[in-house]
């Protein structure tokens, strides 16, 4: 495995298992498999809503003494419903109780979006509440309360531009140790990175094969046929996948391929043996073109208060 340092001085696996439309009863096996094949970092989330199943699959990991609890990095990540200050080390408890762990390694902030309490996804602008009912400022003091309980070991937040990660940072005693974002070669967002290099903030890339397994348009590209991408592949006898995965971890990030199936499970964790040069890097940088699959259009309804302008600004 290869690991990335936090500001703590603690270290992450630089590659994490993502669980994102990891079906029910898919789920537990994917677990068991990854875990049997060396994967010692599981990215979760409530909103996922495949957590008891995880929960399940640790737990039976550990019984059979497959991997130490020490020995894992699970995270996982606040619902937008859950930002008021008071709402969020309840919300952090029932991952816990899910997940069957007494603490997590990071808790993020999943998006810089406030929902009503007990709202899983608005169906009109009613269902939202505005940055400045609750702003993130707040939600994150109710982050730091839960890694001052020890609940869990690191915070930080997702899908955060510079400019909400400054404003997190100037009013927070803890400062945030992790970004995730949609990172990929036609998204390589190099400014953030550097950013986040200089505050010594860890860059985790979600979405590192395009995330397939979403509703595709037809028009969307597609990262794994790529020529580039694919000459390369072709060049290091490897597969397409493990040079997007590798692209991630060699340029200094972590990232969270999601998969269900073993054989591209133990494809995917053999992408760290993989070494891409510098043409090949350089190569790679040429082909990005700011495209995000993941846009946030779907946030966006008459009246409410969230645009995909305001949402990565
Ligand atoms: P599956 O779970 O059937 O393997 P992302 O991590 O970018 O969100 O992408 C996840 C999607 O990519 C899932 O649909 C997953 O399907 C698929 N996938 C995972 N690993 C590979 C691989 N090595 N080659 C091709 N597709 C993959």
């Amino acid at each position: 495995m290869k690991y990335m340092e936090l500001s703590s001085g603690k270290k992450i696996p630089s590659l994490g298992l993502g669980t994102w439309k990891s079906a029910p009863g898919e789920v537990y096996n994917a677990i068991r498999e990854a875990i049997r094949i060396g994967y010692r970092h599981i990215d979760c989330a409530a909103i996922y809503q495949n957590e008891p199943e995880i929960g399940k699959a640790l737990s039976d990991a550990f019984s059979a003494k497959e991997v130490k609890r020490e020995d894992l990095w699970i995270t996982s990540k606040l619902w937008n419903d859950s930002h008021k200050k008071e709402d969020v080390l309840p919300a952090l408890q029932k991952t816990l109780h899910d997940l069957q762990l007494d603490y997590l390694d990071l808790y993020l902030i999943h998006w810089p979006i406030a929902f009503k309490p007990k709202t899983i996804f608005p169906q009109d602008a009613s269902g939202y509440l505005n940055l400045t009912e609750v702003p993130l400022t707040e939600t994150w003091l109710g982050m730091e309360n839960c890694a001052r309980q020890e609940l869990c070991r690191h915070i930080g937040v997702s899908n955060f531009s510079v400019t909400k990660l400054e404003l997190i940072k100037s009013a927070a005693e803890i400062k945030p140790q992790v970004n995730q974002i949609e990172l990929h070669p036609l998204l390589a967002q190099p400014k953030m990175l550097e950013y986040c290099n200089a505050n010594n903030i860890v860059l985790t890339a979600y979405a590192p094969l395009g995330s397939k397994g979403r509703d595709i348009k037809e028009e969307e590209p597609d990262l794994l046929t790529n020529s580039t991408i694919t000459d390369i592949a072709e060049e290091h006898n490897c597969t397409p996948a493990q040079v997007l995965i590798r692209w991630a971890t060699q340029r200094g990030t972590v990232t969270i391929p999601k998969s269900t199936n073993s054989e591209r499970l133990q494809q995917n964790f053999s992408s760290l043996d993989v070494e891409l040069t510098e043409e090949n890097m350089a190569a790679i940088a040429k082909i990005d073109q700011h495209y995000r699959f993941f846009h946030g259009k779907f946030w966006e309804m008459e009246g409410a208060p969230y645009t995909v302008e305001n949402l990565w600004q």
